[in-house]
């Protein structure tokens, strides 16, 4: 590693603490194509597994070690020679790999967990330590627990073992107790009473029982410590370990810190969504930096003031963590401001339309809707009593029968420039009839429809319907909206409304 004392290592151990929790297992080669993507992301260490506890985490370590090049690839043991083998031998392809052995240091673990002596405990860490490092040279030690541990002896564990050839020390918070500043106070302890601390890296690894883990790494940070342990959406034992985009994004926003990572914080956003759908777990809403909500602004006076200057309203730039934009939801609570900005967005223009009748029309809607969407405020518009294109083709007439047992089948006649049309389908449902029926007319072969959403304005039986579909034809796509009481209607619109984008 370069001596930068200001370049803070990152090290993900999304495949290994992320992916012990239960419902988040991997195959291993889901985990080889996170891995990649870790690489990408600029990770410093990517911890691939505890390649003892499972043939399938071996195997994981391997194909990994084959997969990435340039970060170092880590394998988790415990302080024992079986374990510290198993590690050595699936990092046989690692371009660079190193082994993180350990054992607990808190009375804690000492006496309940290994039934135990202090001086048992350090000579069988340092022991494991000078195990690994015959086969391995870069060798990080954990001691565990060293958030409850008593600091005098952490001191004089993690002296050892970097005696003993430890080139990373790892600093636990196991169980999230540390307040941000004891950890932060531990870090230093150790910066200062280490006599061979230089020889060695410190590292941070928080977990987030009490909700610190950020604030944990971030103060181990400012007291010494080079390197963050940390997960993608912060999954983890528990309560999750730091999530890695926190503490990224907190060191790129305070750069008054001098602290720097060679994180590409642009990949965050795709990441965590392929780490969220990958593991099952989903991302709450309001997380920080790649929450659904991080970058939407829903109240009325925050929507204004970010419309004026996004910087009143936001402190990371969305770009930043590969967002096209934030979002402004417009909902109950939303002002006029919010409003035009969306009317502009989808095409009006603002001196054309009567805001105050149509934003009173949208409170209405509002009331009765938590979230107004694009196809809404089309409606509110009157998109459905008109069509958008001056040419463009619309339906006559649209006639369908269906039901149990009859063949679906739709009359439908089409207005075109050259006069009324008129074709006759039948299909495996009303719309599909319609569409059929409308495509003979039309003349146009291979439309792909891709998506196609169905949705009501209120609620109710008695609703409008709103339809959306996207179409794609000769490679392009083409979106399109339509609105009815009428479900089949609604479809035949929003499919004519793709179609004269085209025709
Ligand atoms: O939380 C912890 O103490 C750990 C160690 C195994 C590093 O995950
Ligand atoms: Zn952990």
């Amino acid at each position: 590693m370069i001596h930068d004392p200001n370049r803070i290592y990152i090290f993900d151990t999304t495949l290994r603490d992320g992916e012990q929790v239960p419902g988040c297992q991997l195959t291993t080669s889901e985990k080889v194509e996170i891995a990649k993507e870790l690489e990408l992301l600029g990770v410093d260490v990517i911890e691939a597994g505890f390649p003892i506890s499972s043939p399938g985490d071996f195997e994981s370590v391997v194909q990994i070690s084959k997969a990435v090049n340039h970060p170092i690839v880590c394998a988790l043991t415990r302080a024992n020679q079986k374990d510290i083998d198993a590690a050595v031998e699936s990092l046989k392809y690692a371009k660079h790999p190193r082994i993180h052995t350990g054992i607990g240091a808190s009375d804690m673990h000492i006496i309940h967990k290994f039934k135990s002596t202090r001086e048992d405990i350090l000579q069988r860490g340092v022991d494991a330590v000078k195990y690994a490092k015959k086969y391995v040279e870069d060798i990080e030690f954990y001691a565990e627990d060293a958030g409850r541990a008593d600091n005098a002896f952490l001191a004089q564990m993690i002296e050892a073992v970097i005696a003993a050839g430890a080139t990373v020390v790892n600093i636990p918070d196991t169980n999230g107790y540390c307040l941000p500043h004891q950890y932060g106070e531990k870090i230093k302890y150790l910066m200062d009473n280490v006599q061979n601390i230089d020889k060695a890296i410190i590292s941070v690894h928080c977990h987030n029982d009490l909700g610190l883990a950020t604030a944990n790494s971030l103060s181990g940070i400012v007291n010494g410590a080079r390197q963050v342990e940390c997960t993608i959406n912060g999954i983890g034992e528990r309560a999750g370990n730091t999530s890695l985009e926190e503490i990224v994004m907190v060191l790129k926003t305070h750069q008054n810190l001098g602290k720097h990572t060679q994180i590409n914080t642009k990949r965050f956003y795709d990441l965590s969504a392929k780490v969220s759908r990958m593991m099952h777990m989903p991302v709450q809403p309001n997380k920080a930096i790649v929450g659904k909500n991080a970058f939407a602004h829903s109240s009325g006076i925050h929507q204004d003031g970010f419309l004026k200057h996004r910087e009143n309203y936001e402190i990371i730039n969305p770009e930043d963590i590969g967002l096209d934009q934030s979002e402004i939801i417009l909902t109950a609570r939303s002002g006029r401001h919010a409003l035009k900005h969306h009317l502009e967005r989808l095409g009006y223009v603002a001196e054309k339309i009567n805001l105050d009748e149509i934003y009173d029309r949208f409170l209405v809607v509002a009331d009765r809707k938590k979230e107004i969407k694009d196809d809404d405020l089309l409606f509110l518009m009157g998109a459905d009593k008109k069509s958008n294109y001056k040419d463009g083709v619309t339906i006559k007439l649209l006639q369908v029968m269906c039901g149990d047992p009859l063949i679906p089948t739709s009359i439908v006649k089409l207005d075109m420039k050259d006069g009324i049309h008129e074709a006759t389908s039948s299909g495996n449902g009303p719309v599909d009839a319609t569409i059929k029926a409308i495509n003979k007319i039309i003349e146009k072969e291979n439309i792909t429809i891709k998506d196609f959403h169905i949705d009501a304005i209120h609620g109710g039986s008695d609703d409008v319907s709103k339809v959306n579909m996207r179409i794609v034809y000769q490679d392009k796509t083409y979106n399109g909206y339509g609105f009815s009481t009428d479900i089949v209607q609604a479809s035949a619109n929003a499919y004519l409304d793709a179609v004269n984008k085209f025709i």
